[in-house]
């Protein structure tokens, strides 16, 4: 029987999908480079090879615009494997002319993991980090006025494959809204023919995925109109939360490399999304209290999602919210968990659109429970003198927690392999297979 631990049968994963300076996440279904995967990718090389960790990185920079956004497909050549290609998104010409690229982003993971790589052999890679260091922070700072725009602290996306969680419950309410185009010009799905249908978001999602890119495209990209008319405009707790983590991130960068403006400019962003003074305004804007969390907002109607997602629990990877809103999540996290068998569905089993087997409407994603657990253990070792009195439960708690999920993460690679993605209740893999992001995750952990 084969030891799907074993790491070199991870390595070797990430050797299959490495395409020699960037690393697709795995072939035929994602036959090019997207952003957040890369991102993990470059995780999993840092813990063999450190040299190509950097080369993954700055192979990700060259899909960067003008104008600061790192996109979230860079397509280096033509593969019918997969649609929506390079000739489907038409962005400006001046946007980077140096390779093709999609028009929407991705989760900003990037400044962490470049932290990540740079806490050892900092002197080596001193020269190229810093460069890397300026291309996240140009990112950042497009996420923060492009993405938002009248500077409320919440960032939106807009469309659902810029929060990286295509078809969550989290857009539903949104999605209603979005007209389907009439004027749609016809086309084949092709992961469907790489996965099984109902592993993946339904036709009428797709249907509207095209439309809102049509909007963006038929408006030359323009992310002034996409914010104020866009089809679709959500405030996601995953790019939220994951942008104020990186903000952190980027702030000790901006110390280790003198970066005096950067240091203020970052303190900026995260004071505007931590706004603590005022209960209602950036990341606590997000604090739905039906549900007891950070949940995704229509910007549109203001209306919130009620589900308590994965993103959700990313609350204490951002390290957000006082000792209440810490302690509410914490005990979501736990009533989810009773619900299934292994952590961390994307969806919350009670709520109404649950679907264990449906791409992100109820899967575990391993990339997720790796940023939820990391939080988890990083928030139980830091808790604040206020909290004295109750801290030493509620720190073993998210402990006991943080390890409870990065176990069941190895343990689903155990049992299933490599895949995209995990049935919750009987931790079956489904999705792509030797999935590079998976593969990073099991050399992350000893
Ligand atoms: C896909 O094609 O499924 C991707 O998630 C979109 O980026």
């Amino acid at each position: 029987m084969t030891d799907n631990l074993n790491k070199t049968f991870a390595q070797n994963i990430l050797a299959k999908n490495d395409k020699g300076k960037y690393t697709v996440p795995t072939l035929r279904l994602y036959p090019y480079q997207w952003n957040w995967d890369s991102a993990f990718a470059a995780l999993g090389f840092s813990t063999f090879d450190k040299e190509r960790a950097l080369v993954e990185l700055e192979s990700l920079v060259e899909g960067q615009w003008e104008n600061g956004m790192i996109p979230h497909i860079i397509f280096r050549q033509n593969d019918p494997d997969y649609f929506p290609g390079p000739t489907v998104w038409q962005p400006p010409p001046s946007a980077n002319r140096k390779v093709s690229t999609s028009c929407y982003s991705q989760p900003p993971v990037l400044a962490t993991v470049l932290k990540e790589l740079l806490q050892t052999d900092f002197e080596r890679f001193c020269e190229r980090g810093h460069i890397l260091f300026k291309h996240a922070l140009r990112w950042h700072r497009w996420w923060h006025h492009e993405r938002d725009p009248h500077h409320t602290g919440v960032v939106g996306i807009a469309h659902p494959w810029e929060s990286g969680r295509d078809n969550s419950p989290d857009w539903d309410e949104a999605m209603e809204s979005v007209a389907i185009d009439p004027n749609l010009d016809k086309y084949q799905r092709r992961d469907t023919e790489h996965v099984a249908p109902s592993q993946r978001p339904q036709q009428v999602e797709y249907d509207k995925y095209l439309s809102i890119l049509k909007f963006g495209r038929d408006n030359n990209w323009n992310s002034h109109i996409i914010a104020d008319k866009g089809p679709f405009w959500v405030a996601d707790p995953g790019i939220n939360l994951i942008l104020l983590r990186a903000n952190r991130d980027l702030l000790d960068l901006a110390v280790k490399f003198g970066e005096q403006d950067a240091q203020k400019e970052l303190l900026s962003y995260i004071a505007l999304a931590e706004n603590y003074e005022n209960s209602n305004q950036g990341l606590n804007a997000l604090w739905n209290p039906k549900v007891n969390g950070i949940c995704a907002k229509n910007l549109r109607t203001d209306k919130f999602c009620n589900n308590f997602s994965n993103a959700s629990a990313l609350i204490f990877y951002a390290n957000f919210g006082d000792y209440e809103k810490k302690t509410a999540s914490l005990k979501q996290i736990h009533d989810i968990l009773r619900k299934c068998n292994f952590a961390m569905p994307s969806t919350d089993p009670a709520y109404f659109s649950y679907e264990p087997q449906r791409y992100w409407r109820g899967p575990i994603w391993l990339v997720m429970n790796y940023m939820i657990a990391k939080g988890l253990s990083e928030c139980s070792s830091n808790m604040t003198e206020s909290t004295k009195s109750t801290k030493s439960d509620v720190q073993n708690s998210m402990k006991e927690l943080g390890n409870r999920i990065a176990r069941d993460s190895l343990e689903l690679i155990k049992r299933s392999g490599y895949y995209e993605y995990f049935n919750p209740e009987t931790g079956t893999g489904i999705g792509g297979n030797d999935f590079t992001w998976t593969a990073a995750i099991r050399l992350i952990y000893n």
